[in-house]
C-alpha cells in the first residue's frame, strides 16, 4: 500500500464546495494551511491540517511519502480535453504569415495530413511520448488526443491506436477536413468516415468529433457522422463556431454531445441552448492568440449559466502551445474570467468535457492527480504568466517527472 502524505498547503484547491474548512459556496473548495493524504492513487483524506492529526494516526501506516509543501499552493492537476497531438511536420510559416495579416483557413490542415502520411509509426509515437512529458511539466495529467490527420483508414486507424498508448481519452476525428482524393466526391468520404474509418477507429476511441465548420463539414454531414458514432457507443464532440456563427451548437445540445469546442461565435440561442443543457462549452483561447482572432465571450456564457472548459487545442496550425497555465493567463486576461472560474474551467471543466467525475478535483475518491506550484497561490498562473511555476507532479499518486 503506497501514501502519500502533503502537509503545509498554504492553499489547497479542491473543487469539491463540501470540503471541510473550505468557504460556504466557494466552487473551489478552497483550504488554508491543508493537508492532503492519497493511498493507492486516491485522495482519501483532505482539509485543514490542524485536523490532520487523527487522520495521520489513522491512515499513515507502513511506506508513507511526506511532502512538504512550505506553504506552497496544491491544485487538482490540468484536465486538458482538446488536443490534436498526433502529428507529423511543422506549419511555423503559416504562424509567421499570419501574424503579418494572413487568416486562418481549414484548409492548411492537410499540409498536416500529408506529413503524418508520411510519417512512421515510431516516429509518431516518440512525438506523442514527447508531448506527454510536455504536459506533465506544466501540470497536466490527463489529456485527450483526437485524430484527424489521417483521413484514410490506414492512417486514422494507426493515429488512434498510437494515441491510446499515451491516453484512455482518444478521439475519432476522420471528419476533420474532406482530403483531396476525395475533393470531387464528399460523399463518399462520409461515407467512408461513417463506415470503415470509423469501423477501424472506434475499438480505440471513446469519441467522436466532426469540425462543423466553412471549409470543412456541414451541419447536415456533422448530424449524420456524429450519430454513427453515438450508434457504435461512443460519445459526441464537435467543433463548432470557430470561425462563425452556425448550427453546430444547436445540433451538440440536440444529441447531447459531450461538449462543443471553440465557440468563438455564438448566437443568443446557442447561449440559451447550451445553458440549459449538458454540454460543456470549452473555450481554446490560444487559438485566438495564434490566429490573431476575437477571443470569445466567456462573460456572457457564464452569466447565463453555461458550464465553461479551457484547453489548449494544442495542433501544428490554429494553435501550437500545450501550456495550460499559458490559457489560463489568456483567459484571464482576454475572456474576463477570474483566476477562480479560469482555474475551475482548466480542471473540473475539463472533467465535465470528458465527462468524468474521477478526475479535475481532489475529494475522497477522485484519482491523486495534483500540482503543488511554486507560488502561493493559482492567481499566480495568471499574475505571472510565463514562468514555470509548475513544481512536482502526481498522477493517480506516482509522481511525475517534470524537470
Ligand atoms: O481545432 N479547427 C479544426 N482543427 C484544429 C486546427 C487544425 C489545424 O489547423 O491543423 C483546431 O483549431
Ligand atoms: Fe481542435
Amino acid at each position: 500500500m503506497s501514501t502519500l502524505f502533503l502537509h503545509g498547503i498554504g492553499l489547497l484547491v479542491t473543487n469539491d464546495p463540501a470540503t471541510r474548512g473550505a468557504r460556504e459556496g466557494d466552487p473551489l473548495g478552497a483550504v488554508r494551511d491543508a493537508a492532503l493524504i492519497a493511498r493507492d492513487g486516491e485522495i482519501v483524506w483532505v482539509g485543514p491540517q490542524a485536523d490532520a492529526a487523527p487522520q495521520v494516526a489513522r491512515l499513515l501506516q507502513g511506506d508513507v511519502e511526506r511532502v512538504d509543501a512550505g506553504g506552497r499552493a496544491v491544485i487538482p492537476g490540468f484536465v486538458d480535453s482538446h488536443t490534436h497531438l498526433a502529428f507529423a511536420g511543422d506549419r511555423a510559416d503559416e504562424f509567421v504569415a499570419r501574424m503579418a495579416g494572413d487568416r486562418y483557413a481549414a484548409g492548411g490542415i492537410l499540409r498536416t495530413v500529408e506529413a503524418t502520411r508520411n510519417a512512421s509509426d515510431e516516429q509518431l509515437r516518440s512525438t506523442l511520448q514527447r508531448f506527454e512529458r510536455e504536459l506533465a511539466s506544466q501540470g497536466t495529467t490527463t489529456f485527450e488526443v483526437k485524430t484527424g490527420y489521417g483521413l484514410d483508414v490506414e492512417d486514422e486507424e494507426r493515429l488512434a491506436r498510437l494515441a491510446r498508448e499515451v491516453t484512455d481519452e482518444v478521439t475519432f476525428l476522420g471528419a476533420h477536413v474532406v482530403p483531396p482524393e476525395y475533393a470531387d466526391d464528399r460523399n463518399a468520404y462520409v461515407d467512408l468516415v461513417v463506415g470503415p474509418m470509423l469501423d477501424a477507429c472506434a475499438e480505440h476511441t471513446r469519441w467522436i468529433d466532426v469540425f462543423c465548420e466553412e471549409g470543412a463539414f456541414t451541419v447536415d454531414e456533422a448530424e449524420r457522422i456524429l450519430k454513427a458514432g453515438l450508434a457504435r457507443g461512443l460519445g459526441a464532440r464537435i467543433h463548432a463556431g470557430q470561425l462563425g456563427e452556425g448550427d453546430g451548437v444547436r445540433l451538440a445540445v440536440e444529441l447531447d454531445a459531450a461538449s462543443v469546442d471553440h465557440a468563438t461565435y455564438l448566437s443568443g440561442d446557442d447561449i440559451a441552448a447550451l445553458a440549459g443543457s449538458n454540454t460543456v462549452c470549452t473555450l481554446l483561447p490560444g487559438v485566438e492568440f495564434s490566429t490573431r482572432h476575437t477571443y470569445p465571450d466567456a462573460r456572457a456564457l457564464l452569466t447565463a449559466g453555461v458550464t465553461l472548459a479551457l484547453a489548449s487545442d494544442c495542433n501544428p496550425g490554429s494553435c501550437f502551445t500545450s501550456s495550460m497555465p499559458f490559457v489560463i493567463a489568456l483567459a484571464v486576461r482576454e475572456l474576463g474570467m477570474t483566476p477562480d472560474e479560469a482555474l475551475w474551467a482548466a480542471t473540473a471543466g475539463g472533467a465535465a468535457a470528458l465527462r468524468r467525475d474521477d478526475i479535475g478535483c481532489l475529494s475522497p475518491g477522485a484519482s491523486a492527480d495534483l500540482v503543488l506550484l511554486d507560488a502561493p497561490s493559482h492567481v499566480y498562473l495568471a499574475y505571472r504568466p510565463g514562468v514555470p511555476l509548475v513544481l512536482r507532479v502526481w498522477k493517480h499518486g506516482v509522481e511525475l517527472r517534470v524537470h
